[in-house]
């Protein structure tokens, strides 16, 4: 039989949804996930709204310095430009080659305070809103977009709430989308706006993810209120009291059975991947 866990090598996953839903905790217990199962995972939070994102939930309080972000490597706001009006591929400062077309060599090009490395997982930080006033979050966004890196990851991008990246089309280079869908009628529109999106932009490779799933009774009222979108689910993750208690400390913990839940999702994205 042939082995599928290498099919989610070097594919650009982005988890996407509404606010709250749970993407953070959903891309920090699936790097857990993946890198249990033996992949090496590149984890990018390109949310620009949250202060502290990935990097708390996957180190913990201990440690203090969050990676550099990502945008400044690049030159900053002014020279990587927005994604809308200049939707020019990012490059580095000094080479005209965009990015996806000479992925970066992370070991070789990148100096180490730009990232956290734990075990087999590697955390980039896109960029912060730090300063009032300091503009639109689109040149954030085409950093999401565009860091393309040579090696076996398999990326998790962590995104901002909504759908405006899609206005941006930060999701062209993505391989997989991950809509996570929490039990509110919100999310579920939500979802149902991103299904638009996946059509105009040919990709199928687009699942829901049910995410705080107190009961059955819960989950099938979900599952009448997608209608159509129904086919789409590839998982539910149960709601875990563990999870809300550790956050409050700093670093995620879950049950093992929430854990258990992600592994299938991610075996379930392995063999679509394989087909
Ligand atoms: N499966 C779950 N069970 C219990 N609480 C959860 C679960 N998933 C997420 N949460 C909680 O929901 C809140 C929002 O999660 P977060 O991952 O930050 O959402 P997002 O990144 O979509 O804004 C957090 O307080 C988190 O602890
Ligand atoms: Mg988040």
């Amino acid at each position: 039989m042939k082995n599928k866990w290498k099919n989610l090598i070097g594919k650009r996953i982005l988890i996407s949804g509404k606010g709250g839903s749970g993407k953070s905790t959903l891309v920090t217990l699936m790097a857990k996930a993946l890198q249990e199962k033996g992949y090496n995972v590149l984890a990018l939070d390109g949310d620009a709204s949250n202060p502290y994102g990935l990097f708390k939930l996957i180190c913990g309080t201990k440690k203090k310095t969050p990676p550099k972000p990502l945008i400044e490597f690049f030159g900053g706001i002014e020279k990587v430009g927005c994604p809308v009006d200049q939707p020019s591929s990012l490059t580095r400062l000094n080479n005209h080659i965009p990015v996806p077309s000479k992925r970066i060599d992370i070991l070789k090009e990148i100096p180490k305070d730009y990232f956290v490395r734990r075990k087999r997982l590697i955390l980039f930080q896109a960029g912060k809103i730090k300063e009032y006033g300091q503009g639109c979050d689109g040149p954030i966004e085409k950093v999401v977009r565009d860091f393309m890196v040579k090696g076996n990851y398999v990326h998790l991008i962590d995104v901002k709430a909504g759908i405006e990246h899609f206005g941006r089309k930060i999701s062209e280079r993505v391989d997989i989308i991950l809509i996570v869908v929490d039990p509110t009628l919100e999310s579920i529109s939500i979802a149902k706006r991103i299904r638009e999106f996946c059509k105009s932009m040919k990709m199928k490779d687009f699942w829901l993810i049910l995410n705080k799933i107190r009961s059955n009774k819960i989950r099938s009222q979900m599952i009448k209120k997608l209608g159509r979108l129904k086919d789409r689910v590839i998982g539910t993750v149960q709601c875990d009291s563990k999870i809300i208690k550790s956050i409050l400390e700093g670093k995620l913990k879950s049950e093992k059975q929430t854990l258990k839940e992600i592994k299938e999702i991610i075996e379930k994205l392995e063999n679509f991947e394989g087909k």
